[in-house]
């Protein structure tokens, strides 16, 4: 059992914040899939602040299961991300605040925050104090291992933000300027988690349920968070789960089930967003559930063309018949959907 500042967590898989992929339809499929702790996408604090209405739906709560919820703020000012969270705290009632230090896009770290942090560590501390301070609620922090390779402040940020009163830390085991290219530094992970007794969760090219086991036993990390690998694949939560706590090996999805979880994850997007805006949102989950699959490419490019969601529908409904029955007899239907 994990303790966060009085929050207790069971489980030693958690699923990554991740901006334009655990919005609140996905993050419901999780939940329904057995993750038990989730965050948001990041949001600007600044956004919040000024009462954006996007930025204030990107961290709209769900507790219909019970699970645990952290809301993931951005931003460079002590003071404006004290009150950015102070406000969450009330308005959204999560269980936990967590600060990014570790995203790489420009728009970002222009304005010195995410991965920006990693070149400051005395200001992750600041920030990190004030945040603490301005809400009950246990505070996490997320980083990377530095700005670049010459410049791997991990440990430092780590002891700052600790000092600073950060509940645990989650290391992406890439520096900055690697972005998602080349492999995570599990060595480096282990290095931090063995630095210190406060909990570090391990982050960074967890795959398959073997790779989280693998992480936890190799880095000492007291949980692992998913990321990409839950792109299209719910599934991976219970899997990495099982393995861990259990030692069972769950089998993997059928090719029915991946679309009719594709088809499910579409019809909740569309009720939450509406037609328009569901269908663009969609094409990538879409395009990531039936990776792997026969004709997969030809039906990304389909559904890339689709516009109106009964016709995407319609297609990943032949799609999972022709697939089920016999690969090449049904085919023939998707010629329609060309046009
Ligand atoms: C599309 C995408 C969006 C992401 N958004 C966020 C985010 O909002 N906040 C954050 O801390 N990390 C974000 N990340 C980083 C992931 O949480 C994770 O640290 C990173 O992908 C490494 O894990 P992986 O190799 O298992 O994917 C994002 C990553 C991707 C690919």
């Amino acid at each position: 059992m994990l303790n966060f500042d009085g929050l207790k967590i069971d489980t030693r898989v958690f699923v990554a914040p991740m901006a334009g992929v655990t919005d609140y339809p996905y993050r419901q499929i999780l939940r329904e899939y057995g993750a038990e702790v989730l965050f948001t996408e990041m949001v600007s604090s600044q956004g919040l602040l000024q009462g954006n209405r996007r930025t204030k739906d990107l961290i709209e709560i769900n507790r219909e299961k019970p699970g645990i919820i952290g809301v993931q703020l951005f931003g460079d000012d002590p003071s404006i991300m004290a009150e950015a969270a102070a406000l969450v705290a009330e308005n959204h009632q999560p269980d936990m605040l967590d600060i990014n230090m570790g995203c790489p896009a420009r728009k970002v770290v222009s304005t010195g925050a995410g991965a920006a942090l990693m070149q400051d560590p005395k200001r992750a501390g600041r920030i990190t104090r004030a945040v603490v301070a301005a809400v009950e609620l246990p505070v996490t922090v997320k980083i990377r291992l530095g700005w670049d390779s010459s410049e791997l402040t991990a440990a430092r940020v780590v002891e700052q933000t600790l000092e600073a009163g950060a509940a645990a830390v989650t290391v992406h085991g890439r520096t900055s300027d690697q972005f998602y290219s080349g492999q995570a530094d599990w060595q480096a992970i282990a290095e931090i988690a063995s630095s210190t007794s406060a909990p570090i969760i391990g982050n960074g090219d967890i795959f398959s349920a073997e790779d989280a086991q693998k992480m936890l036993e190799t880095t000492g990390c007291q949980a692992v968070m998913l990321a990409r690998g839950i792109q299209g694949n719910p599934w991976l939560v219970k899997a990495s789960s099982s393995l861990i706590d259990e030692g069972r090996k769950i089998p993997e999805p059928t090719i029915e089930e991946r679309i009719t979880q594709a088809l499910d994850h579409l019809q909740r997007a569309i009720n939450y967003y509406g037609q328009e805006r569901a269908v663009p949102l969609m094409r990538k989950h879409l395009s990531w559930y039936t990776k792997g699959l026969p004709h997969a490419a030809r039906v990304r490019d389909w559904i890339n063309k689709l516009i109106e969601p009964a016709r995407i529908q319609d297609l990943l409904l032949h799609y999972r018949q022709s697939l089920s029955e016999d690969r090449e007899l049904h085919f023939q239907h998707f010629q329609d959907f060309q046009q």
